[in-house]
């Protein structure tokens, strides 16, 4: 088997290409990134003798079919994205670019090449969000698309046009929306690695509005185990909603991590709150379960506890990040939020 994984040197791409090189020692793997601010090739220094890299733009319509009349993938799955919404409020149109026509540019290729199955990784955050007073509500593939940022705008563009693909061409399509990761590899704007690394540094930790937004956690390898049993067992032409039930408020996750870090609580400073901010993601995981046996094989204290471990091992992979252009970034984002 032969499989091409875009985005494969950001955080959730990379975990997928060691979880395959791993899992499938004899399956042929490449790599197509075009190493963003969001792409490491540290992340894939472990395993880089046992993969293919090429660094190219999934728009680069030129630059991906000579990547696909080289290797020839029999599978192709896109995590490359502009992942991060708090940039995509900023800055909307290069998230149109990779994430809708960079998927477009994808799917001609698999249609030139003839691949076998063509996976998009999407996310929750095309169904927009839930109310903070209704638990009993959750997103399933049924729930209608109704999106908030221009990052979940431009995902569930491309989710339809993955679609249409479908049913207009017959491509061999699966599509996967999945909650909030955390682990390994988690490019520090986010929230968990970014408030690890705030708390280390004994800076302040800067919680949106009153912090009582809920994101639905799930350990990124639980992740990239779902997307390998949609991609082997998957049926051709559906959605499969990934999460784990793992709701927590987001001033509930800062405490944690200050608590495991024995940090104090007073480095929590409220600060203005993200335009347009989704209340609650929380996903129905019914189908993965009884269609493809998926179910999470990490629970959430046990994931966290890992993954600060993991920021504590491994200080130069994001000491690096964050001593770079990061630094301007971070000021624009936060200097007089
Ligand atoms: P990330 O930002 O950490 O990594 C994105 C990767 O894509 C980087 O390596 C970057 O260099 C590459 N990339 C960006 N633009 C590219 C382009 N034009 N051509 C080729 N490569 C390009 O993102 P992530 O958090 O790992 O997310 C991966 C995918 O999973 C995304 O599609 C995202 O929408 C989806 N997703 C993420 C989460 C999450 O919690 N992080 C949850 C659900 C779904
Ligand atoms: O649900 C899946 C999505 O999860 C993915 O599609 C996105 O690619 C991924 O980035 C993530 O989106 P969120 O916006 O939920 O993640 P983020 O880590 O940016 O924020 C998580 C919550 O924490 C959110 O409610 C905003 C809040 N937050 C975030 C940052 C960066 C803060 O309070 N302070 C911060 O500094």
């Amino acid at each position: 088997m032969n499989i091409l994984i875009t985005g494969g040197a950001g955080f959730i791409g990379g975990n997928f290409v060691h979880y395959m090189v791993n899992k499938y020692p004899d399956y042929v793997i490449v790599v197509l990134d075009k190493l963003t601010y969001a792409g490491n090739l540290e992340t894939l220094k472990p395993v880089m003798d046992r993969i293919s890299f090429e660094k190219a733009d999934i728009a680069d319509r030129a630059a991906v079919y000579k990547i696909f009349e080289k290797h020839k993938p029999d599978i192709v799955v896109n995590f490359a994205a502009e992942s991060h919404v708090d940039r995509s409020i900023e800055n909307p149109e290069i998230f149109l670019q990779t994430n809708i026509l960079g998927t477009q540019v994808l799917m001609d290729a698999c249609r030139k090449y003839e691949i076998k199955r063509y996976h998009q990784v999407s996310t929750d955050e095309v169904y927009g969000d839930l109310p903070l007073d209704r638990p009993d509500m959750f997103f399933t593939e049924e729930t209608p698309i109704h999106t908030s940022s221009p990052y979940s705008a431009s995902k569930a563009a491309a989710d339809l046009l993955v679609q249409a693909y479908h049913r207009t061409y017959g491509l061999p399509v699966t599509i996967s929306r999945c909650s909030n990761n955390y682990g390994p590899y988690h490019f520090p704007e986010k929230l968990i690695p970014l408030m690890i690394a705030n708390a280390l540094a004994d800076k302040p930790l800067p919680v949106y509005g009153e912090g009582l937004n809920v994101r639905d956690w799930l350990y990124v390898e639980d992740h990239c185990s779902a997307i390998d049993l949609i991609i082997h067992n998957g049926t051709v032409g559906e959605v499969y909603n990934i999460g784990g039930h793992n709701e927590k408020t987001n001033i509930y996750i800062v405490k944690k991590i200050l608590e495991l870090l024995g940090k104090p609580e007073s480095l929590i400073t409220y600060v203005t709150d993200r335009k347009g901010h989704d209340l609650r993601y929380a996903i129905d995981p019914t189908k993965i379960h009884n269609e493809l046996g998926w179910l999470p094989q990490t629970k959430f204290d046990d994931g966290i506890v890992k993954t600060v471990r993991w920021y504590l091992d491994n200080k130069p992979w994001w000491e690096k990040i964050i001593s770079g252009e990061y630094q301007d970034y971070y000021e624009k984002m936060y200097g007089n939020r």
